[in-house]
């Protein structure tokens, strides 16, 4: 028989959409109601570690409210009947709560770390993003490395809601330098934001028509390696999800004068001729992609800049593990 483990620990990537997953299809189930593509990254992370607590509750440290985590871990406990009292810890390697996919990738971390302490390591990543899925649609997509598509699936019980690696990030190899204008846990939590978004905003509906043609451009673009065709569907997209929030009532806006300054410092160097685009997610810090070998002016260009507090570097991860191999 497999032994019970005392205790488990996990870590998992934080993952950026270039084509934006923003509104659901089912929200008690956290299914998305369009596809997604994102690149997983390598050195930006969080790592889970879960013990049995030394008394009959559970005890947390994580950052924040613990709520999303709860639900990842009550999915755990009913899938396998383990309800030991347990003491988990979440860390990441970088801001939480500032827009930086802090979520995703704790979620991913946590749903690894209860595979190990409550089902002895036995799940598919499939059934590990489903209980990862209701603390973060999203980190999903964390549990897989590269580019990587999640598809919204149509099956109501969301049995066709997965995520794949469409390509390997040594396929085109990216580097990320993150414009960091506020690192404060942002106004508004996504899922309460797009709720909103679709009450209220009048382009909730086209941004979701629009997304097979997004997908299509940005996978192609990929596989073609064409950066300048990436660049400019993931900014359109980008800008697309930012209009539905600027159009909600009220609007949501998370954007800060150091975003503005990064996506203009971006645009300028681009027509300039640095292969280099930019995508926020909900919050106000600025991602900016280029090929590995222009990151060090793109870094120049944006360390400089008014209202940018600090600068963050990673790249699209080859594996899942930290300090993969670096690109070349
Ligand atoms: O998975 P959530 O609830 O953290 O929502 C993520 C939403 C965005 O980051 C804005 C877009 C995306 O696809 O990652």
């Amino acid at each position: 028989m497999t032994k019970t483990p005392q205790q488990a620990r996990a870590s998992a990537p934080s993952n950026i959409a270039l084509v934006k997953y923003w509104g659901k299809r089912d929200t008690q189930r956290n299914l998305p109601l369009t596809s997604s593509f994102s690149v997983s990254l390598s050195h930006m992370r969080s790592t889970a570690t879960i013990q049995e607590a030394p008394g009959p509750q559970d005890l947390w440290h994580i950052h924040g409210n613990p709520n999303k985590a709860e639900r990842v871990l009550q999915v755990a406990r009913e899938a396998t009947g383990d309800h030991r009292p347990l003491e988990i810890t979440i860390e990441n390697s970088f801001p939480s709560g500032a827009g930086l996919a802090s979520s995703a990738s704790s979620m991913a971390a946590l749903a690894l770390a209860l595979n190990t302490m409550l089902a002895q390591d036995r799940l598919s990543t499939e059934e590990i993003a489903t209980w990862a899925r209701l603390g973060s649609g999203s980190s999903v997509r964390s549990l897989y490395p590269g580019y990587v598509l999640w598809d919204a699936g149509t099956q109501a019980d969301g049995s066709d809601c997965i995520a794949r690696t469409l390509y390997p990030a040594q396929h085109m190899p990216l580097a990320l330098v993150v414009c960091v204008v506020d690192d404060q846990p942002k106004p508004i939590g996504s899922t309460a934001a797009m709720e909103r978004c679709r009450e209220t905003s009048p382009l909730y509906e086209r941004f979701h028509t629009q997304n097979p043609a997004d997908l299509k451009q940005a996978t192609e673009a990929v596989k073609e390696q064409d950066f300048f065709a990436l660049a400019e569907i993931s900014e359109a997209n980008c800008q697309a999800m930012h209009a539905i929030m600027h159009t909600a009532q009220p609007p949501i806006n998370y954007f800060k004068p150091g975003t503005k300054a990064a996506i203009e410092c971006v645009q300028k160097l681009r027509q300039n001729g640095t292969p280099c685009f930019f995508t926020i997610d909900a919050g106000p810090n600025v991602k900016v992609f280029c090929p590995p070998e222009h990151a060090q002016s793109v870094t120049e260009a944006c360390e400089a800049l008014p209202g940018v507090l600090y600068l963050l570097q990673d790249r699209v991860a080859t594996s899942l593990h930290e300090d993969d191999a670096p690109q070349t």
